[in-house]
């Protein structure tokens, strides 16, 4: 499956039976595909559709994604710049190619290596 993020047009491709799971948000949702490929996506609630940092607005491919449940419009309710195809990436679980933008507002957290700016490094530092 293929995702391609946007405006950098970054793709990635990935098999998701071969993909770890990030643990956060929701199984090969768009988020966990970021974080499994240093792609950052902001997710200051770790995923669990509780802030709206990792709201994406999908370019093509909606059909592509889970259907919307009750908790995560609620939740995007509260995003700001809200569009018909706004999605929060720890809630949207892909099951073919998606393009999505990652909005300007929260671009600017957005940082390479997969990190968060409130949550740390997005892979846990080996235990010791
Ligand atoms: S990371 Fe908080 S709602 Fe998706």
């Amino acid at each position: 499956m293929k995702l391609t993020l946007l405006p950098e047009n970054r793709v990635i491709e990935f098999d998701p039976a071969a993909m770890p799971f990030s643990e956060h948000g929701k199984k090969t949702s768009i988020l966990d595909v970021c974080l499994n490929h240093g792609a950052h996506l902001e997710h200051a609630c770790g995923g669990s559709c509780a802030c709206t940092t990792c709201h994406v607005i999908v370019k093509s491919g909606d059909e592509h994604l889970s259907p919307m449940d009750d908790d995560e419009a609620d939740r995007l309710d509260m995003a700001p710049g809200l569009t018909l195809h706004s999605r929060l990436g720890c809630q949207a679980v892909m099951s073919g190619d998606i393009t999505v933008e990652i909005p300007n507002w929260n671009r600017n957290y957005v940082s390479e290596g997969g990190g968060s700016m409130n949550l740390g490094a997005a892979i846990p530092p080996p235990k010791v």
